[in-house]
């Protein structure tokens, strides 16, 4: 029997659990879960005989993938996948999936409470700012930072975006300005929300030389990936302007270095963007709903390593 194996150290909610099993059986399937495991070895022994793989952060790395003599599929139930290892995929000829837009709204929903956090002093009691009439600056034009904007829009602020990637009309019909290159967003924009990948070209992409850029009150929301930050920028900056703010959700590798700020810094314990009912139950039955079209019609909508 075919079987799907749902290997999550973040365990979905138990709807989207439900919801899964529900698509899974229905297409004669069996569902085995391996949820909040610690050892990377338990993830090794549960793909052994899995015909299907739904991951959420958890890395299918090479051995991952190795293990699984039978695997046909894995998908990434979400956005980024930066942990999956494509290479190998492919060259077993695994079909590799995310997600997109499935869980968006949730992290744009917690992008816009980082800034409101930020702008109220952390909700210490201190005198804060208002985000009326500020400057947002989407680094990238996503489905988070569409989802964004439309929330920021509502908070009255100024939204400019940079991607290259996306035609500059389909940007500004959305009413956003578009900016001709990254120093510009940053130089312009009090607020800079990341949206790019993890990748061999972005990683500590957001260096000194844009941070330093930021107006005064520069405040950097990161919902997208730690790797992305120069790290030793961050440090530099967050020492030599009292003004500049980071905010991310995931600690950076130098976060003890960074707890003398903490007026300033504030990252979350763990990676809670997509860490909703809503976007576990929208990624987690995408993911199975994919499994099924997958194996069943061969649709390969949404693989990533073509
Ligand atoms: C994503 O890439 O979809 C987000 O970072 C969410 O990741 P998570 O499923 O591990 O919470």
């Amino acid at each position: 029997m075919t079987k799907v194996l749902v290997a999550t150290e973040k365990p979905f909610a138990a709807a989207a659990v439900n919801g899964i099993r529900k698509i899974v059986e229905n297409a004669g399937y069996e569902l085995a879960l391996l949820e909040k495991y610690t050892d990377p070895n338990d993830l090794l022994k549960a793909v052994a005989d899995a015909d299907a793989l739904i991951i959420r952060s958890d890395k299918a790395t090479k051995d991952v993938i190795n293990a699984g003599k039978k695997l046909k599929i894995i998908v990434r139930a979400g956005a980024g996948y930066d942990n999956i290892d494509l290479a190998t995929a492919t060259e077993k000829g695994i079909v590799a999936m995310n997600t997109p837009g499935q869980n968006s709204n949730a992290v744009a929903e917690l992008a816009a409470g980082m800034m409101v956090f930020m702008a109220r002093a952390q909700f210490k009691g201190g005198s804060g700012s208002e985000l009326k009439g500020k400057k947002l600056g989407l680094h990238a034009y996503g489905y988070v930072p569409r989802m964004l904007a439309h929330i920021a829009k509502g908070f009255g602020m100024e939204i400019y975006a940079y991607d290259p990637f996306i035609p500059e009309a389909n940007i500004t019909k959305d009413g956003i300005k578009v900016v001709k290159n990254l120093e510009e967003l940053y130089t312009t924009c009090q607020y800079v929300s990341l949206h790019i990948p993890a990748n061999e070209k972005t990683k500590k992409s957001i260096n000194y030389n844009l941070m330093s850029k930021m107006p005064k009150g520069g405040t950097i929301i990161n919902t997208a990936r730690k790797e992305i930050i120069n790290e030793d920028d961050l440090k530099k900056i967050l020492e030599e302007r009292q003004d500049f703010k980071y905010i991310s959700d995931i600690a950076p590798d130098c976060h003890a270095d960074l707890l003398k700020y903490e007026a300033r810094y504030f990252s979350t314990p763990k990676k809670q963007g997509a860490e909703t009912s809503e976007a576990n139950v929208n990624a987690g039955l995408a993911a199975a709903n994919q499994i099924v079209n997958f194996i069943k019609n061969g649709d390969k909508t949404f693989q990533v390593n073509k």
